[in-house]
C-alpha cells in the first residue's frame, strides 16, 4: 500500500486569490512535436485579498523558456520555475504583465488532458485542471480572464484553426506555408474554459436568430467525409438554444457558436466557450449507423453542453467543490429539455432508472460522498453521478417544493444577480429562498449529506372514523467520514387512490398543507392523518420520483397490480410493476441459493399483460415497463452477500416466463408495429420500435419456435441501425449459429468505421456466458481495439466491468484479475480512464464471500502498484477503506 499520500482539498480552506488576471493574450504556434505557447498576463492583487502575497502560478509537467515581467526579463533569484509551478516571490503590488513561454508536446500528451491530438486534430481539454498543462496560470475557476487567442500552424496540416469567442483577424504568415487566426472572447471566463482546435476538419453550418434578433452562426465541425452525420446534432443544437430562451429566458450571447466532433475523448462532451468539443460519439448519426439511443443521447448531451453557457460559464464555479452548481443544475435543464421534446413520463423512468443504477449505487458503498464533497485528493474523480445526477434531483426537488412559478423566479434572480461571477452553491440556494419566501436551511442538507434516504410508510384506514392514517419514518445509512446524519427535509409526491382509479381530495387533520400535491417529511418521524376518506385508497407515494430516496411502503401485491392499472401518475404505474417483480425476483434468488423451488407470480404476469392490452399507453412506456429490473438491481436490492449467478437465472427464469405467458400477444404485437416507412428518429417512432424490439426480446427469451429465426431475419433484413443491433443483441443471449453468423456479418459490414465497431465489442463484452472472458481478452488484440483510445476501452472492458454481471464477477476471479491488468496497463498512459475503470471494484463488499475475498485482493494489488496516478490511487485507497 502508497503510505505517502498527497494532502487533500478541503472545502474549508477555501480563500480568494490573491492575484487576478485581466486579460490573457496567448500566442500558440501548432507542431506536432514542440507546440510554442507565449501568454502575456494582465495581473493585478486581488483587493479582497490580504496583500502583500507571493505569485504562484500552476502548472502540469512545463517546461519554461522565458519569462519578462513588465518587458523585462527576469533573473534567475526572482523566480522559481518547476514543470508544477512558477512562483515569484516579491511581484509589484501593483497591476503589471507576465510573460512566459512554454513549450509543450502534444503528440506524446496520452492523458488527453491540456493539448493533445486525436488523431492529427489538434486539440484542448482543459476542465477541470488541463490549463495548466499548457502554461503557467492560476488555473482555478474564481480566476476569471478575457481571452485572445492567436494560432499559428503549418497551412496544409492544419487549415481549420479555431479558439473561444469570435474570429478577429486571419491570414497568411508569408513565405513560410503557414498561417494564423486570432480568436477574441470578450467573457471573462475561467481557464477550464478554455479551449483551441487546429486541424483538417469539414463542417456543416447552419443559422439561429435569437429572440432578440440576433443572428448566430452555428458550425458543427468533423472529420471531412462525416459531414452528413451531423444534421442531428444540429437540429437539435436549434431545438435547445430556442428552448433555453423559451423555458429558462436566456439567449445566446457570441456571433458564432461552435461544436467540434474528435475521436479521443475521456468524457462525453466539453462546454468550452463558444466552442464546445465532443467525443464524435455524441456528435456524428446516421439512419444507418446510430440507434434511437444514441440519437437521444446527442440530443442531450448537444443540450447539456450548450445549456452550460448559461449555467457554468457565465455563471462558473467559485472552486471545484461548487462542481454541482454547474453540472447538477445543468443536467436538470437538460432532462427537462429532452422531457419536453420527448415524452416526460418516459423521460423520467429513465433518468430514474439510471439514477438507481448509478447514483444509489455509488452512495451505498465506500465511494459515497455528498453532492457537494468537502474534500477531494483528485477532483477528475468527482465526476460522478452523485454530483451530476443526484445534483440534479436536488434542483429538481426545488422545484417540487416550491412550485413551478417561485422556482422560476429563484432562476431569473440567480441569473441577474451572478452572472459573470463564481458563485455557490449556497447562494444559488439563497436565490430561491429570497425569491420564494422560504427557509431553506434545512434543505441544504441535501448538499451536505451523502447517502440515499430511506423512507419507510406504513397506512392504514380506518373505514369507521373515515381517516387514512400515514406513518412515515426516515433513515440516512452512514457513509465514509458521516456516520450520523441530521433528518432531511423529504418532498414526497402524494396520492391516495381511490378504487374508480380516480384521486380523493387530500385534506390534513392538522390543517398542515399539502402543496403543490407534495407532502414534506421534515423530522424523523411523521403521522399525517386524512380526514373524510370515505372509501379504503392505495397510496401512491413519492409520485414523479419526488424526492431521490429509497421507499418501503407496506403495499400487498393487490394494491401494487392496482396501482399497475390504475395510478394516475404514469411514473408510479412503471414504479409499482418493478416493485412487484423485483419483490418476485428477490425472493426467487433466495429460493435458488437454498435449493428451493422459485415463487411463481401470475398477478405480475397480468398486470404485464394488462399494461401491454392498455391502448391508451405510448408505446415507449409499455417498452419500459415490460424491462423487467436488470441484475444490477435486483442486487442493489438485496444488498448484501450478492451471487450474481443467481440473480442471472432468478431473471432469466422470469423473462421466459414473461415471455411464454404473453407469446401470442408479444407475436401479434411485433407484426402489427412492423413499420415499412422510412427511419425518423423521433421519440414517437423511437416508441414504436423499442416496444417491438422489446416483443422480440421476450419471445426469444422464452424460445419459442421460429423466434431465433424471427431475431436472424430482423438483424439481416432492417434497414436502420436500431433494429439490427436489437435483433444482434437479442440473438448475443443465446449461444446459437445464428449469433455468431450475425457478428461476423456486423463486422464485415461495419469493420472500418470505429464508432459502429464500439457497439460490436460492447455486444460481445456483455454475454453473459463463460466463454466470455477469453473473447474479451482476445479482442483486446483485435486490429479494431486500441487501448489508447477512450472509447475503445470503455466499449469492450468498461462494458464488460460495469455491465456483464455474471461474468465480471467470475467466481473464479478471472475478471477482476483481467481488469488489473488493464488498468495496469492504461494508467500510466491514461489515469482518468483507468480510475474510472477500477471503480468497478467499488461494490465489493456486498459480494458473497468468495468473490468478496477476489475482489478485494485484486482492489489490494492495484494498491500495492509502485507509481500509481493520483487518480486511480485515490479510488483503490477509499474502495478499500474501513470508513
Ligand atoms: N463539463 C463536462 C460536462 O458537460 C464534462 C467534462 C468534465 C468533460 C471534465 C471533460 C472533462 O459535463
Ligand atoms: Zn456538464
Amino acid at each position: 500500500m502508497r503510505t505517502e499520500q498527497a494532502l487533500p482539498v478541503r472545502l474549508a480552506d477555501y480563500r480568494p486569490p490573491d492575484w487576478l488576471v485581466e486579460t490573457i493574450e496567448l500566442d500558440v504556434s501548432l507542431d506536432p512535436k514542440a507546440t510554442r505557447v507565449r501568454a502575456a498576463l494582465q495581473i493585478k492583487p486581488n483587493p479582497k485579498a490580504e496583500a502583500p502575497a507571493p505569485l504562484m502560478l500552476d502548472g502540469d509537467g512545463l517546461t519554461l523558456v522565458a519569462l519578462k515581467l513588465d518587458g523585462e526579463p527576469l533573473a534567475a533569484g526572482q523566480y522559481a520555475a518547476t514543470p508544477d509551478s512558477l512562483t515569484i516571490a516579491q511581484p509589484p503590488q501593483k497591476p503589471f504583465r507576465l510573460e512566459i513561454e512554454t513549450v509543450v508536446d502534444p503528440s506524446a500528451n496520452t492523458r488527453l488532458m491540456g493539448l493533445y491530438r486525436s488523431g492529427a486534430t489538434y486539440c484542448t481539454q482543459c476542465e477541470a485542471e488541463g490549463f495548466r498543462r499548457i502554461t503557467f496560470f492560476p488555473d482555478r475557476p474564481d480566476v476569471m480572464a478575457v481571452y485572445t487567442t492567436r494560432i499559428e500552424a503549418d497551412q496544409a496540416d492544419a487549415p481549420v484553426l479555431l479558439a473561444n469567442g469570435n474570429l478577429v483577424a486571419s491570414g497568411e504568415v508569408p513565405g513560410s506555408g503557414r498561417h494564423f487566426a486570432v480568436w477574441h472572447d470578450p467573457f471573462p471566463k475561467p481557464s477550464y474554459l478554455f479551449a483551441l482546435v487546429g486541424g483538417k476538419l469539414g463542417f456543416v453550418e447552419d443559422r439561429f436568430r435569437t429572440r432578440s434578433g440576433r443572428e448566430v452562426v452555428l458550425r458543427i465541425y468533423v472529420e471531412p467525409g462525416k459531414e452528413d452525420r451531423c444534421f442531428y446534432a444540429m437540429d437539435a443544437l436549434k431545438r435547445a438554444m430556442r428552448w433555453d430562451e423559451e423555458a429558462f429566458g436566456r439567449e445566446y450571447d457570441l456571433d458564432i457558436f461552435m461544436i467540434v466532433a474528435v475521436s479521443d475523448f475521456n468524457m462525453g462532451a466539453m462546454e468550452n466557450k463558444g466552442l464546445n468539443v465532443f467525443n464524435d460519439k455524441y456528435v456524428l448519426a446516421s439512419p444507418a449507423t446510430a440507434t434511437d439511443a444514441d440519437f437521444a443521447h446527442i440530443e442531450a448531451i448537444v443540450a447539456h453542453e450548450y445549456f452550460h453557457n448559461w449555467t457554468g460559464n457565465r455563471i462558473t464555479c467559485r472552486d471545484w467543490f461548487q462542481l454541482c452548481l454547474k453540472e447538477g443544475l445543468t443536467v436538470f435543464r437538460d432532462q427537462e429539455f429532452s422531457a419536453d421534446q420527448r415524452s416526460r413520463p418516459v423521460e423520467r423512468i429513465s433518468d430514474v432508472r439510471g439514477l438507481r443504477a448509478h447514483q444509489f449505487v455509488e452512495d451505498a458503498g465506500p465511494l459515497a460522498h455528498p453532492v457537494r464533497p468537502a474534500l477531494y485528493h483528485e477532483i477528475n474523480n468527482f465526476y460522478t453521478a452523485t454530483v451530476y445526477e443526484k445534483g440534479a434531483e436536488v434542483v429538481r426537488m426545488l422545484e417540487v417544493l416550491l412550485g413551478p412559478e417561485n422556482f422560476r423566479k429563484g432562476m431569473d434572480l440567480y441569473f441577474a444577480r451572478h452572472d459573470g461571477e463564481a458563485a455557490t452553491v449556497d447562494e444559488f440556494v439563497r436565490c430561491f429562498a429570497d425569491a420564494a419566501g422560504a427557509d431553506l436551511a434545512q434543505f441544504m442538507l441535501w448538499y451536505s449529506q451523502a447517502g440515499t434516504p430511506e423512507v419507510v410508510a406504513v397506512g392504514s384506514y380506518d373505514a369507521g372514523a373515515k381517516v387514512y392514517r400515514l406513518d412515515l419514518a426516515q433513515t440516512i445509512p452512514p457513509t465514509p467520514g458521516q456516520p450520523a446524519k441530521e433528518p432531511m427535509v423529504i418532498p414526497l409526491g402524494l396520492g391516495l387512490v381511490g378504487r374508480d382509479g380516480r384521486d380523493l381530495p387530500l385534506r390534513v387533520a392538522d390543517g398542515r398543507k399539502i402543496e403543490h400535491g407534495v407532502l414534506a417529511l421534515t423530522k424523523p418521524a411523521e403521522t399525517f392523518v386524512f380526514t373524510d376518506i370515505g372509501e379504503a385508497p392505495v397510496p401512491s407515494l413519492n409520485r414523479g420520483f419526488s424526492a431521490p430516496i429509497k421507499l418501503v411502503a407496506n403495499l400487498t401485491a393487490d394494491q401494487l397490480t392496482f396501482l399497475a392499472a390504475r395510478d394516475p401518475d404514469p411514473f408510479n404505474r412503471w414504479q409499482a410493476v418493478q416493485t412487484l417483480a423485483t419483490r418476485l425476483l428477490v425472493d426467487n434468488v433466495a429460493a435458488l441459493r437454498s435449493g428451493a423451488a422459485p415463487r411463481r407470480d401470475p398477478g405480475l404476469l397480468d398486470a404485464l399483460g394488462a399494461i401491454l392490452a392498455d391502448g391508451t399507453l405510448e408505446p415507449a412506456f409499455v417498452a419500459l415497463a415490460l424491462t423487467l429490473p436488470g441484475e444490477a438491481d435486483i442486487a442493489r436490492e438485496i444488498g448484501r452477500d450478492i451471487d450474481p449467478d443467481a440473480i442471472f437465472s432468478a431473471r432469466a427464469a422470469l423473462r421466459a416466463a414473461v415471455g411464454e405467458h404473453l407469446a401470442a400477444e408479444f407475436a401479434e404485437r411485433y407484426r402489427r408495429l412492423t413499420d415499412t416507412r422510412p427511419y425518423r428518429p423521433d421519440a414517437e417512432n423511437a416508441g414504436r420500435r423499442a416496444l417491438r424490439n422489446v416483443c422480440l426480446d421476450l419471445l426469444v427469451a422464452a424460445r419459442r419456435p421460429n423466434a431465433i429465426a424471427l431475431a436472424a431475419g430482423q438483424y439481416q433484413s432492417a434497414d436502420n441501425m436500431t433494429d439490427r443491433m436489437a435483433a444482434l443483441s437479442t440473438l448475443s443471449l443465446c449461444g446459437v449459429p445464428e449469433r455468431a453468423a450475425a457478428l461476423d456479418d456486423f463486422y464485415a459490414r461495419y469493420g472500418d468505421d470505429p464508432l459502429i465497431v464500439d457497439k460490436w465489442l460492447g455486444l460481445q463484452a456483455s454475454i453473459p456466458e463463460s466463454a466470455t472472458l477469453d473473447r474479451v481478452k482476445a479482442l483486446t488484440a483485435h486490429p479494431a481495439f486500441s487501448m489508447a483510445n477512450p472509447n475503445r476501452v470503455r466499449a469492450l472492458i468498461g462494458t464488460f466491468a460495469m455491465a456483464n454481471q455474471t461474468q465480471f464477477n467470475r467466481a473464479d476471479g478471472g475478471g477482476y484479475d483481467f481488469i488489473v491488468e488493464c488498468v495496469r496497463a492504461l494508467d500510466p498512459k491514461n489515469p482518468q480512464v483507468a480510475a474510472r475503470l477500477i471503480a468497478a471494484l467499488k461494490s465489493w463488499r456486498v459480494l458473497e464471500p468468495t468473490r468478496r475475498a477476489l475482489a478485494e485482493a485484486a482492489l489490494r494489488r492495484v494498491a500495492g502498484e509502485a507509481s500509481l496516478s493520483r487518480d486511480t490511487g485515490d479510488i483503490v485507497q477509499r474502495a478499500l477503506a474501513e470508513s
